[in-house]
């Protein structure tokens, strides 16, 4: 009984250990893109360079169409993993085709972002464990809320 059982497990293994290697062969979607768009939200605010700073090394990973990979981006299922959390957030919100958005759409993702990073939420708690220095420390929070700020008067007063 023992032994059936043993022999078992080895088959598993074996069997996953071939699944592993034998997802590492199919193509890994980048998204990566050398291109800036006019609708870059630099495109269309004034972003200055302290805040783009933030907003590239905390949020771009996954809200832009650009995203700079780790290492282990190479090994699967790592790979399927981060890209679900990019496409997911780029559906939520775009740095690069922010300006394509509607009047109403931008002041609604503005209200969000400010939100978020109130909240803590954003970035991922997940990404900045790996990304320590991806997190936003009181100072950069300010300065992001404040830019935001600025962006969301402007946009209300545009209407
Ligand atoms: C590791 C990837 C990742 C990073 C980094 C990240 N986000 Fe997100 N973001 C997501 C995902 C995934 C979603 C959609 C699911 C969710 O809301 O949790 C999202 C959703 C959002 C939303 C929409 C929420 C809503 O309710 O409308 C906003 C706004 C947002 N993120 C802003 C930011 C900002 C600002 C930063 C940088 C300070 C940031 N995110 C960094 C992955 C990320």
């Amino acid at each position: 009984m023992k032994s059936v059982k043993r022999v078992l497990i080895k088959k598993v293994l074996i069997a996953s250990l071939v699944v592993f290697v034998g997802i590492q062969f199919i193509p890994v979607k980048r998204n990566q893109s050398d291109k800036m768009l006019p609708a870059d939200i630099t495109q269309v605010y004034n972003v200055p360079e302290n805040i783009q700073t933030i907003f590239k090394t905390s949020c771009y990973n996954c809200h832009s169409n650009n995203t700079i990979y780790p290492w282990y981006n190479k090994v699967q299922p790592v790979a399927w993993l981060l890209q679900f959390h990019i496409d997911e957030g780029k559906s939520e919100l775009n740095f690069s085709e922010f300006g394509s958005y509607s009047k109403r759409k931008r002041k609604s993702k503005l209200k969000a972002m400010a939100h978020q990073i109130k909240d803590g939420d954003m970035p991922l708690f997940s990404y900045t464990l790996m990304h320590r220095n991806a997190r936003i420390s009181g100072n950069k929070k300010a300065l992001l809320l404040n830019w935001i700020n600025q962006k969301n008067t402007a946009a209300n007063s545009d209407k």
